[in-house]
Order: C-alpha cells, then sequence, then structure tokens
C-alpha cells in the first residue's frame, strides 16, 4: 500500500471521525502556536491538513488567511461540509505536496501526520524545498510526526518516526528550533500514540 490519493481518500470515505488521527480539537496545534507567538493576524496553511478540525479552531481564534491543501479531495470535501458556509473564509488546494509549486508564501507552515509518511530521502529533501517555497524568512513550521516511542504504522502505511535531533537535522540549515514537546494523542478507540511536535522560524 501507498501513501496514494486514492488510499487517503478510500480512508476518509469511511467516516473521518473513526480515523486514528482524529481529534475533536487541534489542542496541541494551537498549543504550539501559541508557544511560537503566533496569533491571528498569521497568514497560515495546514499541509495535509484532510478533514481537521484545526481550520474550524483558527477561523474561532480570528484567523483570517488560512489555506488547506491535500490531495485527497474526499478528506476537503468532509471539512468543507463541516464548515458550511464558513467554508469560504478558506482557501482549499487539492494536490500533492510534494509536486506543488507555492504560488505565494505563509507566515506559517503547520503539518500533523503527514512528513512521517514520506520515508524516502528524496522525498524528505522535496518536502523541504516545498516548505521553503511556502514561507519566507520569519516564517514559522509547525511539525507534529510520530515520536521515537510512537507507532511503526498509521492507516495501514509505514512511518517514520521523529525525534529531535532528526528534525533538527531535517530542518536546522533553514529553520532554528523554537520548542519541542511530546504530546499523546488519543485516538478515537481510546488506545494512544506518541507525538513529538517541532517548531522553528526560518532565519533566512
Ligand atoms: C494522518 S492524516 C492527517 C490529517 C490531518 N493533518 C489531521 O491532523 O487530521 C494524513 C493526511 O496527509 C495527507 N497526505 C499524505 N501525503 C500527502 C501528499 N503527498 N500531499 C498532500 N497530502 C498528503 C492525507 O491525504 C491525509 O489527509
Amino acid at each position: 500500500m501507498a501513501s496514494t490519493p486514492q488510499h487517503w481518500d478510500a480512508a476518509y470515505a469511511q467516516g473521518d471521525t473513526t480515523r486514528g488521527w482524529y481529534q475533536t480539537e487541534a489542542r496541541a496545534s494551537m498549543g504550539m502556536l501559541r508557544d511560537s507567538g503566533v496569533g491571528p493576524g498569521s497568514s497560515l496553511i495546514d499541509i495535509g491538513g484532510g478533514a481537521s478540525v484545526l481550520v474550524d479552531d483558527l477561523l474561532d481564534a480570528g484567523f483570517d488567511d488560512i489555506t488547506v491543501l491535500d490531495h485527497s479531495a474526499v478528506g476537503l470535501d468532509i471539512a468543507r461540509a463541516r464548515l458550511g458556509e464558513r467554508r469560504d473564509q478558506v482557501a482549499w488546494i487539492v494536490n500533492d505536496l510534494l509536486t506543488w509549486t507555492p504560488p505565494r508564501t505563509f507566515d506559517v507552515w503547520h503539518d500533523r501526520a503527514v512528513l512521517h509518511f514520506l520515508l524516502d530521502a528524496d522525498e524528505q529533501h522535496r518536502y523541504v524545498e516545498v516548505l521553503r517555497a511556502a514561507t519566507h524568512p520569519g516564517s514559522i513550521a509547525i511539525i507534529g510526526a510520530f515520536g521515537p516511542t510512537g507507532p511503526e504504522m498509521c492507516s495501514g502505511l509505514p512511518v517514520q518516526r521523529y525525534g529531535v535531533p532528526a528534525l533538527d537535522a531535517l530542518l536546522g540549515s533553514n529553520f532554528s528550533r523554537i520548542t519541542s514537546r511530546d504530546d499523546v494523542h488519543v485516538k478515537p478507540d481510546g488506545s494512544t500514540q506518541d507525538y513529538l511536535w517541532w517548531a522553528g522560524r526560518r532565519t533566512a
């Protein structure tokens, strides 16, 4: 199995609220934004946002320049349907992040549970290239990935687990770490997954 749009469309077609990554509120993400000094005046892109409720929480907090990118149209449709009229306050992009050419830059790049599906060094290198193209010096990158004690599979796919040194090494030549923290995600079935959250500011 591979992390294709078809794979993710089929996963979301079973309902977002039963998927392992589902959460009722984007608590860790909002905490990382606060701790990184990001307020509602910032533009933000949620990379691989799918059906995530982060966009709901950002709108509630007053963010007014939000973009959500995902290669799964089914995932994005769930978020759009849930938001109702508020969907029009958000820019939606259906694209593979690895083939995407950002038309603008954002103050914040947010990724929860996307980077860890990129197992190949070339894909990880491309991720950083797109991250650079979508940001400017001073932008903040916030990444939530499975931590060293996290699962080895998610949604039937193998993942790469990350510690702070690995994220520093991947992003360190472009971004200076602001903060990092461990976080436990409680899945809809009650089991847990260990995440590592990392935030850095682009230096040049
Ligand atoms: C585990 S889900 C996490 C979704 C969301 N970030 C959240 O926290 O609820 C992974 C998401 O990444 C998306 N994804 C995976 N690889 C992608 C890629 N190459 N380009 C765009 N989206 C991708 C999937 O479609 C899916 O929505």
